[in-house]
């Protein structure tokens, strides 16, 4: 039975909702029995070079996009500023109006005004431990705020006004969700613990990150099973990695140019319908890992 966002409780976050109705838990503990992330590589990679896209037009519509609407940075808990180092803009929208359209995806407006201790962080990141710290801090992981994952669901006017953004947009076989441009403008470097955290567990949300602007000093840090690892993403490929183990990008030194990525979050084993605004449990659920979906199910053929 589908479900639909507007028969979800007000109180729920939608894919707490949605975890809970369609046994996601237990689908993820049966795939883990026969194929446990453990043994899958540090990341996977797809070639886009047969949907012939023009990087070059690509990254000027996003300096177009960055004059437009202005580079947005990141709301970084505790520190009562936007990050100028590291942000970008949203391609996808929350439907609660209240949420600013280019940036209610980065980062989290009212963390960014209250008090909030980094100095236990990334040691609570590897422990599982922030997402309680995150709760009993900020107490702000309600519906249609930054941490409904599932409400950012509407794509902005950017994937309809930009040509060759529109069209990766149409790349794809499935609705996209909490997806943006991510920037690193010129002249910062970054360290891992500075972004260091867990996103959405995988059978919630797998990425696909796509280079459009980048060098082999930019790079993905994860804390993976034996310790941690490193990657420089690639112009003409898309990636993703286990986003749900501890991770950040970096710089490994200050870039002479605007490093930028596109970041899309997919569903693996709920189709959604943009149309009714519902959800529906699908084949692969407890069956396909997200890696072999992003490898095999994302992409249409060129
Ligand atoms: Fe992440």
């Amino acid at each position: 039975m589908p479900i639909r966002i507007s028969d979800i409780p007000d109180e729920c976050l939608i894919h707490d909702h949605l975890q809970e109705s369609f046994s996601l838990t237990e689908h993820w503990e049966a795939l883990q029995k026969h194929d446990p992330d453990e043994l899958r590589p540090l990341y996977s990679s797809y070639n886009l070079s047969s949907f012939q896209i023009n990087f070059e037009e690509i990254n000027r519509e996003v300096e177009e996009i960055y004059s437009r609407f202005e580079f947005q940075g990141w709301a970084k808990p505790g520190t009562q500023k936007y990050d100028r180092s590291y942000g970008g803009i949203a391609l996808t929208q929350n439907h609660n109006q209240q949420l600013d359209w280019k940036r209610g995806l980065l980062g989290h407006e009212e963390a960014m005004k209250k008090k909030f201790n980094f100095s236990k962080w990334k040691n609570l990141v590897n422990s599982k431990g922030h997402f309680q710290f995150l709760k009993n801090t900020l107490q702000e992981k309600r519906r249609g705020t930054y941490y409904d994952s599932y409400s950012f669901h509407i794509p902005t006017k950017i994937c309809d006004e930009f040509r060759e953004i529109h069209k990766i947009t149409t790349l794809f076989k499935r609705p996209f969700f909490r997806s943006r441009i991510a920037t690193i403008p010129k002249g910062h470097k970054i360290e891992p613990q500075e972004g260091w955290h867990r996103d959405e567990r995988l059978f919630l949300f797998y990425r696909a990150i796509i280079p459009l602007q980048t060098n082999e000093n930019c790079k993905i840090q994860v804390e993976t099973h034996e310790g941690k690892k490193d990657f420089s993403p690639q112009v003409g490929m898309a990636y993703t990695f286990n986003t749900r183990l501890p991770h950040a990008a970096f710089t490994t030194e200050a870039c002479n140019f605007d490093r930028h990525y596109l970041v899309f979050c997919f569903s693996p084993w709920m189709d959604f319908s943009r149309e009714d605004q519902s959800f529906q449990l699908n084949e692969h659920a407890g069956k396909t890992h997200p890696f072999d979906l992003f490898n095999f199910h994302t992409f249409n053929a060129a």
